[in-house]
């Protein structure tokens, strides 16, 4: 894999995806053997937007690689409160670090902010754009459940303002998947992501429905998203869809008994607790494959010869 950063799920071919998730199964076997992989590096944490698992799982992983992190802290707490533009502050804090994370509300802004630095830069989130490494993770849970291929995957919520849907799809037409896209039709999937989702996938894959029932017995694997309250312009828009599309024991009466059933949480109130004890969850290991799969990620950008040459030769 050469990518100087990853920004997109787009950018990645299906060879590239392979890459990322085969390194992240050796390193899920034999952890230790990569222990010492990254001494000396350090990776920059600059989330602009709120986080559990993605920054813990990114400064988990390069603790584990034998790296550490450099944390922006929050927003109130870093010169962004005095005016400082992100272009200024990922230039300086390029400076003290090997590889930059990013998380920001504004879509765009990983793209705009990786033209001004060399580093490797991970979009970590960029409001209803991207997040790649997460779908990384989604799909190396899902090869680990359901397989990659003759796939049947309902991708269910807000589909609208969803980066993790919208990175995920794009990855899935690198495969054989049937994509089913269940939401409100205020919270449709944007028609440019669809038109996208067209072109590189022949629109053979691509179904889109208000209703889950008309669905679920098909169904291998079941991606649910929160409704994402912080995204809507009027909150009398979220008022109006909020608690739709709730799962409980009663909905996967039609269910088939091998159906996986994903989140990327935080979860509100989309899956009911009862159903974490059942063999349909796989939402905790899905978190938990973080490490893993960001562990080969950072491998991976940081091994690159670009990367190894700015931190003075070693790879
Ligand atoms: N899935 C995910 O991005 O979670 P966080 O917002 O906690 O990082």
């Amino acid at each position: 894999m050469r990518h100087d950063h990853l920004i997109t799920s787009k950018q990645l071919t299906r060879e590239d995806i392979e890459t990322i998730l085969d390194r992240a199964a050796e390193i899920d076997a034999d952890p230790s053997a990569v222990a010492d992989r990254h001494t000396n590096t350090l990776l920059g944490l600059l989330f602009f937007e709120p986080s559990t698992r993605t920054k813990m799982s990114f400064e988990t992983a390069m603790k584990r690689l034998g790296g550490d992190v450099v944390d922006m802290g929050s927003v109130e707490s870093s010169s962004v409160k005095k005016g400082e533009t992100l272009a200024d502050t990922v230039r300086v804090i390029e400076g003290y670090t090997d590889a930059l994370v990013l998380r920001h509300p504004k879509q765009g802004s990983a793209t705009m902010a990786s033209e001004f630095v060399d580093v490797p830069l991970v979009n970590a989130g960029d409001g209803a754009g991207h997040h790649p490494s997460q779908t990384m993770l989604d799909l190396y849970t899902i090869r680990e459940n359901a397989g990659l291929d003759d796939l049947t995957i309902g991708i269910m919520g807000d589909l609208k303002y969803g980066r993790t849907v919208h990175s995920l799809a794009h990855a899935l037409t690198n495969f054989d998947v049937q994509q089913h896209f269940i939401s409100p039709e205020s919270l449709r999937l944007p028609r440019e992501v669809v038109y996208d989702l067209h072109q590189e996938d022949g629109g053979a894959g691509i179904r889109e429905h208000e209703s889950l029932e008309e669905v679920l017995a098909s169904l291998d694997v079941l991606y649910v998203t929160r409704i994402q309250r912080e995204r809507f312009p009027d909150e009398q828009e979220y008022q109006k869809v909020a608690g739709e599309y709730q799962i409980g024991s009663e909905t996967l009466e039609a269910a088939g008994d091998d159906l996986t059933i994903m989140h990327p949480l935080p979860r509100v109130d989309e899956i009911a607790p009862e159903i974490d004890e059942t063999d349909h969850a796989a939402y905790f290991e899905q978190a938990h494959n973080g490490v893993p799969v960001r562990m080969a990620l950072l491998d991976l950008l940081l091994s690159d010869d670009e990367a190894a040459d700015r931190r003075g030769g070693e790879a």
